[in-house]
C-alpha cells in the first residue's frame, strides 16, 4: 500500500498569504500545513509516500522535508504538477509510481484528531474498489457530501446547493489499481476540474466502494475561517503530530 498527498493546486481561497507561498506551506498553529497529512499516513504504517505539489514554492517542500527523516522515513518521492486542473488530475501524477499497488489518498489541506489505522486495515481486506470516510459536518454545502442506503454509499453529490445528508466526504480515499482507469476517462466538470467525485461515484457505480464514518474532529484548512479552526482544533485537542 502507498500514500498520496496532494498538495498542488493555487490556493486563491487563502489570497494573499497564497501569493507568495504554496498554501501548504502555512502554518497551523506550530507545524506546517504539510506535516499533518505525512503523518496521517506514517501513522497507518505507510512509509512510502509521494507528494504532488504546484504552484508557488514547490521547491520549498524538498528543503522542509528532505527524505522525511523527521518522519521517520528513508525517503519520499515528488512529483509536480502544472497548473490547477483539480484533485484527480493531480493524483494521476503519481499513476507511473503507484505501479498498480493500492493507494491512499490524503488531501494536503485535511487534518484529522485520530488515526485512520483501522480504516486502512479494514481496506486491504475488502476485496479490491475503493473506501471513503464521512463525517458529519454543519455545512455540508462546502464539500462532497455522500447519500447512503444501509450500508452502502448510493450517490456523492459536490457541493450541493441544497445536501440531501450533512455526511461530508473527507479528502482521505483509497483505491485499489483501477482508479488509473477510471481517471483516464474523466471528463472535465463544469467548473473545469477534473473532480475526485467523479473517481468515487464511479466506483459507487461499478458496487465496488464501501465507506466507514471518522472518529474524532477532522478539518480542512483551505479557507481563511478553515485554517483559524484547524489552528485552534491543533492548539486545544492535539493532532496526530510528529512522534505521538
Ligand atoms: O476537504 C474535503 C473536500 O476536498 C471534499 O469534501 C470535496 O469532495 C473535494 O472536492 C475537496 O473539495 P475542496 O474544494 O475543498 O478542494 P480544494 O480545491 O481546496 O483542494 C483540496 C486539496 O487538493 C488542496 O489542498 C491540494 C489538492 N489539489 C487541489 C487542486 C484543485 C491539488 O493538488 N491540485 C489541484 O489542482
Amino acid at each position: 500500500m502507498k500514500g498520496v498527498i496532494l498538495a498542488g493546486g493555487l490556493g486563491t481561497r487563502l489570497f494573499p498569504l497564497t501569493k507568495i507561498t504554496n498554501k501548504h506551506l502555512l502554518p497551523i498553529y506550530d507545524l506546517p500545513m504539510i506535516y499533518y497529512p505525512i503523518q496521517t499516513l506514517v501513522n497507518a504504517g505507510i512509509d512510502d509516500i509521494m507528494i504532488v505539489t504546484g504552484g508557488r514554492n514547490s521547491g520549498d517542500f524538498l528543503r522542509l522535508l528532505g527524505n522525511g527523516s523527521e518522519f521517520g522515513l528513508k525517503h519520499l518521492n515528488y512529483a509536480y504538477q502544472e497548473g490547477e486542473g483539480g484533485i484527480a488530475a493531480a493524483l494521476s501524477l503519481a499513476e507511473h509510481w503507484a505501479a498498480g499497488d493500492s493507494i491512499v489518498v490524503v488531501l494536503g489541506d485535511n487534518l484529522i484528531e485520530g488515526n485512520i489505522c483501522q480504516a486502512v486495515t479494514n481496506f486491504r481486506e475488502q476485496d479490491g474498489g475503493a473506501k471513503i470516510l464521512l463525517k458529519e459536518v454543519p455545512d455540508p454545502e462546502r464539500f462532497g457530501v455522500a447519500t447512503l442506503s444501509g450500508d452502502r454509499v448510493t450517490k456523492i453529490v459536490e457541493k450541493p446547493a441544497q445536501p440531501e445528508t450533512n455526511l461530508a466526504v473527507i479528502g482521505i480515499y483509497m483505491y485499489d489499481g483501477t482508479v488509473w482507469d477510471i481517471i483516464g476517462g474523466l471528463e472535465p466538470s463544469k467548473r473545469g476540474e477534473m473532480e475526485i467525485t467523479d473517481v468515487n461515484n464511479h466506483f459507487i457505480a461499478d458496487g465496488t466502494m464501501t465507506f466507514e464514518v471518522l472518529d474524532g474532529w477532522w478539518t480542512d484548512a483551505g479557507t481563511f475561517e478553515s485554517l483559524h479552526r484547524a489552528s485552534n482544533m491543533v492548539a486545544d485537542g492535539g493532532a496526530n503530530k510528529v512522534g505521538d
